[in-house]
This record gives structure tokens, C-alpha cells and sequence, in this order.
């Protein structure tokens, strides 16, 4: 993956020597009702940039919506070949995290018109925040230069080769460069993360999983250990081995360590994430009808790669675990069936009523293995059940606690990542639904609260560790393009997850 250059400029507007030079807009209209006209205004106080777009603001054709955008050439006055005005939407509800869409939307408006190189202007530091602006326009910019089409033999290399930032006008330039370097960090590695995802399920194998992340793992510096088979033997997880055991792919248990030079105290985080390479639901077949996606049954677990990623270079002072379960679900003469018990890394017995619940024993697994490597809090990702789909939608993943106060952090961190969960309940009577006659537990509940069984599930492993649980399931996977992203993988839980680390 060739990377888009990036760089910070401190430079005049007008003076800059662009294909394209993209500033904000917001509608600063505060009336409500219909004949409240839009009043755009562009979010720059270079005089010469707000002249050139004076008079096509002033027509009305534009009204700054979110993500809205307008094309002049030739603008006069600027020494850029193109003005691009990016609609941030109303004023008064303008956030860092519409800034982060704005920018993705410049970039996926250059891309297909053949522009190579662009030069987004930040809005006004009395608007929004300079620093948080910066990381998230950076973010987004790498964010939007993202496409899914790396089989296409027609596949023009539409990336863009050079991103600018232009911060001109504002003050703190040092605060301004850290949070460029953050932003950087953070959009490439949720790139990683994308890429992993994107790849279908016979080019991405277990194997392959386990191989890309120990050489990112040596790219940046963490101890990586890719196990299989046997080590899931020696290590007796039951619960992953029996999903991997249908599969000609062997399993892959990828475990990554981050251990900051002088940090023996302290918390543990053990991130622990679903690598599901492709899920047909095994014996418990899924219908035929977008079986397809099932590639992006390992998101959780890219997620997990991508964040651990971006913790080696942003180095926060905390010990950091990453355990990723890597599996293929499938059916065979030798694959796990309804009916079978099987026994657990920690003795629990599951009774498998349903193959296609595979999830959450690969996690069960995991969280014990993560525990047993010294972690003093949990967190996991993963595409998990459909019905936290049904629940949430494609706007909000689901998220679970058992809690309070790890999750206040979690919380915190969506501040800072601008992604959306929902927290939803944990709880016994929930829990009554997965008990099983023959067994301790049993995989599935029953349709009523799906997402939430499935979280009581993993709860049995993880005991009393404080532990969040995030359901991916609806977010992994954007259906429908929009103007800041691509159709394809979102590479979504990687910034929270990583602002969830940071906070410790
Ligand atoms: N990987 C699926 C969940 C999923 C569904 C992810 C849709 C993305 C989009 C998971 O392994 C699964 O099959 N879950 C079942 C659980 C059920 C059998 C209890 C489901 O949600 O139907
Ligand atoms: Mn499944
Ligand atoms: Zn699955």
C-alpha cells in the first residue's frame, strides 16, 4: 500500500500553488421553517479566498450543507488552479468530527477527476478546536483516499499522492505538528485495518492473517507469536479449536505484545478480537444470499491489528496485550456439529446448539487467554450477531459493560474518535437464556435479545475482569458509499478502541 503523502502548512491561502485548494463552509441560518434560506459562509479569514467565492455563496446555490459541495475554476485571486468549498452544515452544530468527514469528502471529490494532490484549509480556531481539527482532518483525509477495488486489472490508481493541510492564521504550530503526526498515525493504521478486511476470504486465510500481522508487528516494533493447532491443543481451547476444526485452513492464534520501556505496574489491556477469515455458519449453514460478506467476519480482529498498531507508534505508557482468534467456519465431515459439547480453555462445557454462533467461542477462548497472560482489562470487538444489526442499525454498534467506570472511559474516548456505540444492557435474566441441560452454557439464547446473549456469553469467560464487549457487526462494513468513504470496509472501532488505551 502505497501511502498518501501528507504535510502541514503554515503558509497564506492565496499564495499556495494547488490543483485544488478545499475550504469550509457552514450555514450560519438560525430560523427554522421553510422559507428559512441558508446563509453559507466560508469558515477562512483569508480575504482573497472569500472573495472568490463570494458571489456563488451569494446566489443561493450552495447552502453549506453537511458534506455538500461546490467546484469553481480558476478562482480569482488564488494561485490555485481550483476552489473547492466543503459544506460543514449548520454553525451552531458544527463538530471536529464533521471536519473529519469534510476532509474525506475533498479527497473522494479529487479522486475520481484525476487530481494527484490537494490542499485543505482548516476552519477559523475561534470555530472548532485547532489541534483535535487538525488529527481528525488528517484522519479523514485518509479515510476518504481509501478504495476497495485492489483486484480490478482496469484498477487506476486514483490514490492521492499529496495531502496539505493549511493551518495559516493559526497560532500554536507546535501543538498544531503533534496533532498532525497523531492524525497520520491514526488514519493509517485504520487503512491497515481496512485492507485486512477487504481482502476475500481465499486470499486472507487464518494463516495469512497470522503472517500479515507479525510483519506489521516487526514494521512497528511489537513482540508478535503466531500459534496453531497444536498450541490450541497444549493450551486446551476447546471452544476456538472446535469452530477451526471443519476448516483445511488451520487456525491461527495471533498474539501481540506492547511493553513501554519501564512500565512493570500498573493496568494490563488485553484486546481481544474475532478473526472469523469467513463464516458459511459451518453445519448451521447460512442461506446463500450475501454469504459473501461473511469476509468480514475477522473486522473485530483487524481492528484489534490496526490499534495495536497505532499504540507501537504512539507509544502510551501502558502495557497492552492483543489477542486475535483467527478461524475459518466451515462445514465438513470433520466439523463441529449442533449438539456437541464442547469444553472450554477455562473447563467451562458449552453445548453447541447452533455452529453458526462460532463468535463467541473463539472470543471465550481468547478472554481466558488474555486473563492467563495478565490482563487486568478486557475489551473486544467483533462482528457478532446479526441481531445487534436489527437493534442498532448501521448508525450505532453496540457496545456492553460489566463495568461502570471502564466503560466511562470507553465513553470518553467517542469523544475523541467522532464513532458512534451504543451501550446496551447486561443482565441475569438475560443470562437464564443461554443455561443448558446437558452443559453449562449453551451458544445461543434464542432470537429475543440476541445481541445481548451473546454478550452474557462472553461475560462467563471474562468473570470478574473489568470488560467492554463492542458488536460490530451492523458498522464493519459500509453498504452504501458515501461522500467521505468508500462501499466496503470501515475499519470502524480502530480510533475508539485506540483513545480507549490512551485514556489509561
Ligand atoms: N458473523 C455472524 C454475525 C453477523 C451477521 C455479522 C451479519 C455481520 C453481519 C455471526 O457469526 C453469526 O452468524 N451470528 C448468528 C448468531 C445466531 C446463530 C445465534 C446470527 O447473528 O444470526
Ligand atoms: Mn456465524
Ligand atoms: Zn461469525
Amino acid at each position: 500500500m502505497e501511502s498518501m503523502k501528507t504535510q502541514l502548512s503554515f503558509d497564506l491561502l492565496s499564495g499556495i500553488d494547488t490543483e485544488l485548494l478545499a475550504v469550509l463552509a457552514a450555514d450560519t441560518q438560525t430560523a427554522k421553517g421553510h422559507d428559512a434560506k441558508a446563509e453559507p459562509v466560508l469558515l477562512t479569514a483569508d480575504d482573497a479566498v472569500k472573495a472568490a467565492a463570494a458571489a456563488v455563496l451569494a446566489s443561493g446555490e450552495f447552502k453549506a450543507g453537511a458534506n455538500e459541495t461546490l467546484l469553481l475554476h480558476a478562482p480569482a485571486g488564488l494561485k490555485a488552479k481550483r476552489l473547492l468549498i466543503v459544506g460543514l452544515g449548520k454553525q451552531a452544530k458544527a463538530t471536529v468530527h464533521g471536519v473529519r468527514s469534510a476532509a474525506g469528502t475533498a479527497v473522494r471529490f479529487a479522486k475520481p477527476r484525476g487530481i494527484r494532490e490537494l490542499v485543505l484549509a482548516l476552519p477559523e480556531a475561534e470555530l472548532l478546536p485547532p489541534g483535535p481539527c487538525v488529527r481528525a482532518a488528517i484522519e479523514g483525509a485518509f479515510v476518504g483516499d481509501f478504495d476497495p477495488d485492489t483486484y480490478r486489472s482496469d484498477r487506476k490508481d486514483q490514490s492521492i499522492e499529496s495531502f496539505t493541510l493549511a493551518a495559516s492564521g493559526n497560532a500554536d504550530q507546535e501543538a498544531m505538528k503533534a496533532a498532525f503526526a497523531e492524525g497520520v498515525i491514526v488514519g493509517e493504521s485504520q487503512n491497515f485495518t481496512r485492507s485486512l478486511v477487504n481482502e476475500p476470504g481465499n486470499k486472507l486465510t487464518p494463516t495469512v492473517l497470522g503472517q500479515r500481522a507479525s510483519a506489521m508487528a516487526s514494521e512497528v516494533g511489537l513482540k508478535c507469536e503466531v500459534h496453531s493447532t497444536e498450541k490450541l491443543h497444549e493450551l486446551k481451547m476447546g471452544a476456538f479449536w472446535s469452530v477451526s476444526q471443519g476448516s483445511a485452513e488451520p487456525p491461527a492464534l495471533i498474539v501481540l505484545r506492547y511493553e513501554p520501556e519501564g512500565v512493570s505496574e500498573g493496568p494490563v489491556l488485553g484486546l481481544v478480537g474475532k478473526g472469523i477469515t469467513f463464516d458459511t455458519g459451518g453445519i448451521s449453514i447460512k442461506p446463500s444470499d450475501k454469504m459473501e460478506l461473511m469476509k468480514y467476519d475477522m473486522a473485530g480482529g483487524a481492528a484489534m491489528l490496526g490499534a495495536m498498531r497505532a499504540i507501537a507508534l504512539l507509544k502510551p505508557r501502558v502495557r497492552v496485550i492483543g489477542i486475535v482468534c483467527a478461524a475459518e467456519n466451515m462445514p465438513d465431515g470433520k466439523a463441529y456439529k449442533p449438539g456437541d459439547v464442547v469444553t472450554a480453555m477455562s473447563g467451562k462445557t458449552i453445548d453447541v446448539i447452533n455452529t453458526d454462533a462460532e463468535g463467541r467461542l473463539v472470543l471465550a477462548d481468547g478472554l481466558t487467554y488474555a486473563k492467563q497472560l495478565g490482563a487486568t482489562h478486557l475489551i473486544d470487538a467483533a462482528t457478532l450477531t446479526g441481531a445487534c444489526v436489527v437493534a442498532l442499525g448501521t448508525t450505532n454498534a453496540g457496545a456492553f459493560s460489566n463495568d461502570d467506570a471502564t466503560y466511562a472511559r470507553f465513553d470518553a474516548a467517542l469523544g475523541t474518535s467522532g464513532e458512534k456505540f451504543w451501550r446496551l444492557p447486561l443482565g441475569e435474566e438475560y443470562a437464564e437464556q443461554i443455561k443448558s441441560e446437558i452443559a453449562d452454557i449453551k451458544n445461543t439464547g434464542g432470537r429475543h435479545g440476541g445481541a445481548i446473549t451473546a454478550a452474557e456469553f462472553l461475560k462467563v469467560f471474562v468473570e470478574e475482569t473489568p470488560w467492554i464487549h463492542l458488536d460490530i457487526a451492523g458498522l464493519a462494513w459500509v453498504e452504501d458509499s458515501k461522500p467521505y468513504i468508500a462501499k466496503g470496509p470501515s475499519g470502524v472501532a480502530v480510533r475508539s478502541i485506540l483513545e480507549w488505551v490512551r485514556s489509561y
